[in-house]
C-alpha cells in the first residue's frame, strides 16, 4: 500500500487549499493508499536557523512538532504540498516547513527523501498564472535539489473566499484523479 502525506500549508481551515488537498487525498484513499493529513496551522514548526546539527548528528536540534513529522515523511511514498499564494510566494507556514528539509539535505539523511513523489496545490485570487510563478519555481527547484519527483500540479487562479474552489467542479475532478494516480 502506498503511503501519502498530505500537507495543508494554509492557516485557513476548510479554505481552498484544504479542500483541494483533501480531494487529492480522497482520490488516493479510493485507490487504496494510506493517507495522513497534516494541517500546518495546528503545529509548531520553528524556523531552521542553519545550525547544521543535522549534518553532524543526523538529528534536528529543534524540539518541536517537526521531530514527529520527519519519520512520517521518510515513511511516505508521496507528499501532497498545498499552499495558497501569499504575496507571490508560499505561506509562512509552508516556507517554515520546507526550510526544515535541510535535515534531508545532509548526506546521511538524503536517502530518506530522494526519489519520493510530490504534487503541489496552489490556489490564488488573481486570474493570471503568472501570479503563481515564484511559488511554482520555489517547489520545482527545491524538490529537484532534493532529488524528488514533482509528478503533478493543481494551480487554481480566481479563488479568493473560503470554499470558492467548490464552484470549480472540473478542478476538483482533476484533484481527485491526481490523487488516484498517486496510489
Ligand atoms: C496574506 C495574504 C496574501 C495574499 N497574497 C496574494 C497574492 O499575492 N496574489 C493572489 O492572487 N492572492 C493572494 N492572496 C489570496 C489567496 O491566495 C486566496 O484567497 C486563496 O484562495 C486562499 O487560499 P485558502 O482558502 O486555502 O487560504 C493572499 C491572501 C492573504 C491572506
Amino acid at each position: 500500500m502506498n503511503k501519502v502525506l498530505a500537507v495543508v500549508g494554509s492557516p485557513r481551515r476548510n479554505g481552498n487549499t484544504h479542500i483541494l488537498v483533501s480531494k487529492i487525498a480522497e482520490g488516493a484513499r479510493a485507490k487504496g493508499a494510506g493517507v495522513e493529513e497534516l494541517f500546518l496551522g495546528d503545529l509548531t514548526i520553528t524556523e531552521c536557523d542553519g545550525c547544521h546539527r543535522c549534518w553532524q548528528d543526523s538529528v534536528c536540534s529543534k524540539n518541536d512538532d517537526m521531530l514527529g513529522i520527519y519519520p512520517k515523511i521518510s515513511q511516505s511514498d508521496a507528499l501532497i504540498l498545498g499552499t495558497p499564494v501569499y504575496w507571490y510566494g508560499p505561506t509562512g507556514l509552508m516556507k517554515l516547513f520546507i526550510d526544515r528539509f535541510v535535515y534531508f539535505n545532509c548526506p546521511q539523511n538524503r536517502d530518506e527523501i530522494k526519489g519520493k513523489s510530490a504534487v503541489i496545490v496552489v490556489p490564488f485570487e488573481e486570474e493570471t498564472f503568472e501570479t503563481a510563478r515564484l511559488v511554482i519555481e520555489f517547489f520545482e527547484k527545491s524538490l529537484a535539489y532534493l532529488e524528488m519527483k514533482l509528478v503533478g500540479k493543481i494551480l487554481v487562479p480566481g479563488v479568493s473566499d473560503r470554499g470558492d474552489v467548490l464552484q470549480k467542479p472540473e478542478i476538483l475532478k482533476q484533484a481527485y484523479e491526481l490523487g488516484q494516480s498517486l496510489a
